[in-house]
């Protein structure tokens, strides 16, 4: 079943009716200021840092969920609705919202009068722009009042939801003409406040909640809406709000706009104060005047359509699976630069409030993403490496505002160091630009310990190689990519974090996936070495490489599969030998991408990874699941069976499959991997899926669980990012490299080929895979020998290649 549909010229999501099964969430802004908005109108906004600087508030385990957000009230007779179905709940005539790249439309009618609210944030802007155009349909004139309301968030949504003793006593607002200032904490070290406003002139507003919505009574039907007035409250402490009140009268066919406009500002220390406790607004004013009709608000919206016109061009394709096109074309690539922006922070699922940027995370986003903004991604890499420590082990997370290591959760991933070489090299292959590896980067942040990024590289590896156990294999510390797989925990005290207490460190655990990874991306760097004359440096790692993979040979292959890991007493796990916990996924895909044992280790790690652990969904992360909780197993078997990290399908590592079987040259096996979980395959499965149909979830409940095929997490997920290598790079084939770009496709036979647009360093490949008889490659006509089509020198190359 469906609840809407995909509209690829505009490129949105026509959701055709309030009641999905999940709040189906969108995205706005790119810059600073960022919004979550579902198909109801509910979310949220933040400056930077959803945890330390939150504009409004939102309840995560609120009833009924998602309530709250934006919230607007047209009143007509004794008729209440809000164009968006909530808060009002009011049944509407018809309904809609369409979600768009950086911008959301709500589409509502009841009585006569139909209501478009276009929400978005301009690029370069710290505003949420909400365009309520109001129209009269019917024959009689209209005489309405209009309420647009926010509820504040105290900055720091962690105390915004705990520390209720002080937080009841700072509210402070400030109101001039049709604009509510929220300046809580203004007055001693804050030099930031937010604003909500109208381009109109209002009849009344409410600036406390609690005033405002009367006792007993929620968002749906506030006690001043229910009035048609407003009681002019100043909020004093408790819940600040800001609710605008208007009135607007529309003859028949005529039809009236207003500009609503939440925004944040900052100061400089000397001028914060126009008078003694007054507010300096004139940032404010000066946003304001930028946005204050609704031309300026279209004209800010085509540009932003422009960004991403621009932004998409990079990449496009063409083929007869209009599914593959739509995803690739739009709404993955649109995912990836929201787990770009985001990381793991804010979401339905991530409150914001929990995690700032992932270590691996941020570098495995940049997979997807680097293709799009690669300065941007130079500057995160920088980010990144800057938390990792002299001993090349990391900090698992920063918070973005601050940049710096986050102490509670500490390092000891040992796989975390491993994603730098990842991310790193996919830059200098994207971009060309080796200077990045001479760029002075320093550990923890300390200031005069700067080394060149080459060696932090160097130090990552370096760090595999110094922590290995008793096989030869790396050390797995708290946790590789699977964070569940806590070896070293043994936990028995309820509350105790998984992933940072280790009460039994053996010394032992290894990790067949980190050996995987090592093998991957050791010779990745050792390429990249010899690129730029390190030859020494680049045989000695890949004589590391060699042992590894050998090590991994002798004891990381369980005679049909790879195995997972050694637990704390050199048991092995993920093995034929274990009763649950037989086959895990990471290690299938991780070791085939990285070559081990060639093709015929790979085909049988694959066709076991299908018998054991295939569904409709896509790929469970291990079979049978633990049933009981293991404490030499870790959080893993603290779940569910079926659920997350026990064997649910965990998507992020679905794509690795996929390129496992391009690495294989399965381009069958590679399609049918890919299309089991991408969104738009499985759209008409939404009342079983449940999230969005047009962004990848962390999780799909396995065939164990009680609600198979149920997704979970959506948005934040590095599914998004290898699953748009996994169909450009692999099953396209089409791969950045130093030298030029490889086109070399694993296409299923039910694709006769495509035509794909890819900009590479400046130069627009029109690349044109088709079937025939002529095989080979052609450079704007001319056959070329192998897979790579040299880097070119005009504005316009085509390729053509006949498979
Ligand atoms: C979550 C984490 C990610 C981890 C994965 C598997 O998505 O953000 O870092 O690799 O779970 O446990
Ligand atoms: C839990 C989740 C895992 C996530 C981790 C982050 O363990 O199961 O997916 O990566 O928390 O801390």
């Amino acid at each position: 079943m469906r609840y809407g549909y995909f509209d690829d010229t505009a490129r949105e999501y026509v959701i055709t009716r309030a009641d999905t099964p999940l709040p189906w969430i969108n995205y706005l802004g790119s810059d600073g200021f960022f919004s979550l908005i579902s198909n109801t109108c509910g979310g949220y906004s933040f400056y930077k840092d959803a945890k330390l600087r939150r504009i409004t508030r939102f309840r995560y385990n609120n009833v009924p969920h998602d309530d709250g957000g934006r919230l607007f009230y047209i009143c007509d007779g004794d008729t209440t609705w809000s164009p968006a179905f909530l808060p009002a709940k009011t049944p509407l005539d018809h309904c809609r919202c369409r979600h768009g790249l950086g911008y959301s439309v709500f589409e509502g009618g009841k009585n006569g009068v139909s209501a478009e609210l276009t929400v978005t944030v301009p690029r370069h802007t710290d505003m949420e722009l909400q365009k309520l155009v109001l129209k009269n349909e019917s024959t009689e004139e209209k005489k309405l009042t209009v309420y647009g309301a926010v509820e504040w968030c105290l900055w720091n949504a962690v105390d915004d939801a705990a520390n209720f003793q002080r937080n009841w006593n700072i509210g402070e607002v400030e109101i001039e003409g049709s604009t509510v200032f929220h300046k809580t904490e203004y007055r001693e070290r804050r030099n930031h406040y937010a604003f909500y406003s109208v381009n109109a002139p209002v009849d009344g507003f409410d600036t406390d909640r609690d005033t405002f919505l009367g006792r007993f009574r929620g968002w749906s039907e506030p006690r001043a809406v229910e009035e048609r007035t407003s009681f002019r409250s100043i909020a004093a402490g408790w819940a600040p709000i800001a609710a605008l009140r208007l009135s607007v009268t529309l003859a028949p066919g005529e039809s009236s706009t207003l500009l609503f406009r939440l925004g944040y500002a900052e100061n400089p220390p000397g001028r914060k104060f126009s008078a003694p406790d007054v507010v300096n607004k004139e940032r404010a004013y000066a946003m304001l005047a930028a946005y204050e009709t609704p031309a300026q608000f279209d004209a800010a919206l085509e540009e932003l359509k422009a960004y991403w016109d621009a932004l998409l061009s990079r990449f496009t394709v063409r083929s007869s699976e209009d599914k593959l096109d739509r995803m690739v074309n739009i709404w993955n690539q649109y995912q990836c630069m929201v787990t770009f922006n985001m990381s793991r922070s804010a979401s339905y699922y991530e409150s914001g409030m929990g995690r700032g940027m992932g270590f691996r995370d941020s570098c495995q986003d940049l997979l997807g993403f680097v293709h799009l903004i690669p300065e941007r991604a130079r500057e995160r890499i920088h980010d990144i490496a800057s938390i990792q420590s002299r001993d090349g082990s990391t900090y698992h997370q920063y918070q973005p505002l601050t940049k710096r290591g986050n102490a509670d959760v500490g390092s000891g991933f040992n796989d975390d160091p491993l994603w730098l070489v990842a991310c790193t090299c996919a830059y200098v292959r994207e971009t060309g630009d080796f200077s990045i590896l001479d760029e002075p980067t320093p550990f923890n942040n300390e200031e005069g310990s700067e080394v060149p990024l080459m060696e932090h590289l160097r130090r990552s590896l370096n760090y595999t190689l110094t922590h290995r156990g008793p096989h030869g294999l790396p050390l797995i510390g708290r946790a590789d990519w699977n964070d569940c797989l806590n070896l070293n925990c043994f936990s028995h005290t309820p509350g105790e974090s998984f992933q940072t207490c280790s009460n039994y460190e053996s010394g032992k655990a290894e990790s067949v996936f980190i050996a995987g990874m090592f093998v991957k991306y050791g010779r990745e760097y050792a390429e990249l070495c010899e690129r730029i004359g390190l030859s020494a440096e680049g045989e000695k790692m890949r004589a590391a490489a060699g042992e590894i993979e050998a090590a991994t040979l002798a004891h990381g292959w369980d005679g049909e599969w790879f195995l997972r890991a050694y637990d704390a007493f050199e048991r092995p796990v993920g093995s034929r030998e274990n009763d649950e916990g037989r086959i895990f996924i990471e290690p299938q895909g991780f070791c085939v991408m990285a070559g081990i044992g060639g093709t015929e280790y790979g085909k049988r790690a694959l066709a076991s990874a299908e018998a054991h652990l295939g569904n409709e969904f896509g790929m469970e992360v291990l079979h049978p699941c633990y049933t009981t909780y293991r404490d030499y197993i870790g959080e893993i078997s603290s779940y569910p069976p079926g659920y997350k990290e026990n064997g649910s399908v965990f998507c992020h590592n679905n794509p690795w499959i996929t390129l496992a079987y391009c690495t294989v040259g399965d381009g069958d096996a590679a399609f049918n991997m890919y299309r089991r979980n991408a969104p738009a395959y499985i759209e008409d499965r939404s009342e079983v899926h449940r999230t969005e149909p047009y962004c990848y979830s962390q999780t799909i409940a396995g065939r164990q669980a009680r609600t198979f095929g149920e997704a979970k997490n959506s948005w934040l997920t590095g599914t998004a990012a290898w699953s748009f290598v996994a169909v450009s790079q692999g099953i396209l084939g089409i791969r950045p490299d130093y030298d030029g770009l490889i086109v070399d496709p694993s296409l299923p036979k039910c694709m006769d080929g495509f035509h794909a647009v890819r900009l590479f360093r400046g130069t627009r490949y029109e690349i044109t895979v088709r079937r025939g008889e002529d095989k080979g490659l052609r450079v704007d006509g001319k056959p070329v020998g192998g897979k790579t089509v040299p880097l070119a020198s005009g504005a316009v190359c085509s390729v053509e290649l006949v498979i």
